[in-house]
This record gives structure tokens, C-alpha cells and sequence, in this order.
């Protein structure tokens, strides 16, 4: 099968499309003819060799951790699935024709695999930062950088609970954030005082590590308050960094509940070929996504 790999940590030149030996599942896992793999800012950290803590990487390495695709193989002790049912989900290496999931859903109907692709890290990632800040429904939710893949999921999850939200995002994405139900303002110089204007704020979210932690504390009144998932100089400020994927085990089956009413949509920025792989790593580290860009198999 055709898989992407790296054999040294680097830029997106790294990346290279090789030849490689079919993968199996494992107990409790399935393996799935992949149909697309979802590209998240956290595939171009680990090929940079930024995350090793949270991410071991072992060279020559695969790439990607969220996919969907028709289950091929199934291991020992998992039930409830056939070989050919479509599923999304998260796994390994998934930037190749065949991979491995560790956790899954059966696809919501009337979902691409092109579509399906970009939901399971971003919706498991909205869903613990929603509960991790302790807003409730009535109350405001400011959310810094909330026109990408996980901001898009978390304004509509909000709105779902009735949890208003004040969005910023570049100009160009403010048509997008009201079309989810936010309140938008832009990012930059005055964002602050445009905050403000628009309202008090119970509670805010850092979606995009822009170094806006001093900011976010200021608008909540308390760091308690605060969750970021970008910026890892949170503890200075005495604010939390919420990182531990997987810790929503129900995300995928609720990512189908809301997908199914209608609830949660994450549109595709652009989709690339198994061989662009590098040109969709060097346009989501560009950082101005919306939604999630997708390798089609
Ligand atoms: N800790 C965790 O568990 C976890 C999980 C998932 C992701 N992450 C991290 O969280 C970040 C967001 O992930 P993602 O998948 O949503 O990324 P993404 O889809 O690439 O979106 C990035 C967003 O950041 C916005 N942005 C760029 N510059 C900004 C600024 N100065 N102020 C405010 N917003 C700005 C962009 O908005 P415009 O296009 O409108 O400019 C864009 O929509 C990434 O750094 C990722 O590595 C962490």
C-alpha cells in the first residue's frame, strides 16, 4: 500500500510517499480502507518534533491521526462492526491507503468520507475545552480563534447548549462566525475594547495561542476561567492548558448525534492527493483554516 512517512523530523519536505507493508488491527481495533485523513495542526507538530512528550515518535514515522474509511480487518474482541460498514474515528498513520483505528463510529448517512474525515480530533477536542471551562447554557463563552476546526465545532456545540458566544477570527471569517451562531469581532489592535463593547464574559476559551492569555484573564476576571489548548505559557498566568486526547470517550458517538440532527457541521477548506501531502501541511501551519483541510485516498 502507499503510505506518507518521515525519517527525520523537519519541515513539510520531509514527508515522502512510499511503499509500505498493509497494517493489521489489533485487539479492540479496527482496520479500515482509508477513503480520507483528516489534517490537524497537531500532524505538521509531530513531524516538526515539537511534541514528543505527548506524542512519541519513533523514526521512520507515518502521519495522521483521524480518518475515514470501509473496515477492511477487525480484531479480536470488537463487536458491533462488519467488514464494508463506513466509519470515522482516530487511529495511526492515517495518511495512507490502510489504517488502524483505535476508536470509531459508524458514519452519520448522508456524510462524505471527504467530510467525515475532519470531525473526530476536533470534535473530541471542543467537547472536553466546552466542559473543562464550566460554562452553562445562558452564560457567555468568549472563544479566541474561532473560525478553525475546533473553533467551528465548539460555536456550534455552544449553541446546542445555549451558551452564547463572542467569536474572534480574521476578517475574512466574520460572515462565518455569525453564520454559527456567534457574536464576531475581529482579532488584532482594539480587540479588546471591541470585546467589551459587545458584552460581559463568563468564561474564555484560547483556541489559537496568539498570546492572548493576560487578555483573556482581564475579560473573565479570573484565570480559573480561562482554558487554552495553544499556548503552553498558560501556567504563568495561572490559566489551565487542556491536552489530554481521548479524554471524552463518548465523542464520536456524539459527534454522530449532532451530525445527524443537523447540529454540527465542519465544512472542508480544501482537499489534497496522498502526494500533496506536504502542500496541506505547509497551508495548515499557514494557520488561517477554516474548518479542516482534507488528504483524499
Ligand atoms: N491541546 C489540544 O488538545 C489540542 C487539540 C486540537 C488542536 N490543538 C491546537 O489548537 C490550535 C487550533 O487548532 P485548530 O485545529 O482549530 O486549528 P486551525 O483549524 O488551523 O485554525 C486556526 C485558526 O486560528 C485563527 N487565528 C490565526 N491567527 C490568529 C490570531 N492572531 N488570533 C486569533 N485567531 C487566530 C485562524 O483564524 P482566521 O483564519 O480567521 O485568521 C484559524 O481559523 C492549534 O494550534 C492546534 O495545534 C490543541
Amino acid at each position: 500500500m502507499k503510505k506518507v512517512i518521515f525519517t527525520e523530523f523537519g519541515g513539510p519536505e520531509v514527508l515522502r510517499l512510499v511503499d509500505a507493508e498493509n497494517p493489521h488491527a489489533g485487539p479492540g481495533e479496527v482496520r479500515i480502507a482509508v477513503r480520507a485523513a483528516g489534517v490537524n495542526p497537531v500532524d505538521w507538530r509531530i513531524r516538526e518534533g515539537q511534541v514528543l512528550g505527548a506524542h512519541p515518535t519513533v523514526l521512520p514515522s507515518g502521519v495522521g491521526l483521524d480518518a475515514a474509511g470501509t473496515v477492511d480487518e477487525i480484531g479480536e474482541g470488537v463487536t458491533g462492526i462488519e467488514v464494508g460498514d463506513p466509519v470515522f474515528g482516530e487511529g495511526s498513520s492515517t495518511y495512507a491507503e490502510f489504517a488502524v483505528l483505535s476508536a470509531w463510529a459508524k458514519m452519520p448517512e448522508d456524510l462524505t468520507f471527504e467530510e467525515a474525515a475532519g470531525y473526530p480530533s476536533v470534535v473530541e477536542t471542543a467537547l472536553r475545552v466546552v466542559r473543562e471551562v464550566g460554562v452553562r447554557p445562558g452564560q457567555t463563552l468568549l472563544v479566541s480563534g474561532a473560525s478553525g476546526g475546533v473553533g467551528s465545532a465548539v460555536l456550534q456545540i455552544a449553541r446546542e447548549r445555549g451558551i452564547a458566544v463572542i467569536g474572534t477570527a480574521g476578517a475574512a471569517n466574520q460572515d462565518y462566525l455569525r453564520g454559527l451562531g456567534a457574536v464576531a469581532t475581529t482579532y488584532g489592535d482594539g480587540w479588546v475594547e471591541r470585546v467589551r463593547r459587545l458584552g460581559q464574559v463568563d468564561a474564555a476559551l484560547d483556541l489559537a495561542g496568539s498570546g492572548v492569555l493576560g487578555e483573556l484573564v482581564e475579560l473573565t476576571g479570573d484565570p480559573q476561567k480561562v482554558i487554552t489548548i495553544a499556548d503552553l505559557g498558560a501556567p504563568g498566568f495561572g490559566v489551565r492548558f487542556s491536552g489530554v486526547a481521548g479524554s471524552v470517550p463518548d465523542a464520536l458517538a456524539e459527534a454522530v448525534d449532532l451530525i445527524s440532527r443537523g447540529k454540527l457541521h465542519i465544512p472542508v477548506e480544501k482537499s489534497y492527493p496522498l502526494t500533496d501531502a506536504a502542500a496541506a501541511h505547509a497551508d495548515s501551519h499557514a494557520g488561517h483554516t477554516r474548518g479542516r483541510r482534507v488528504i483524499v485516498v
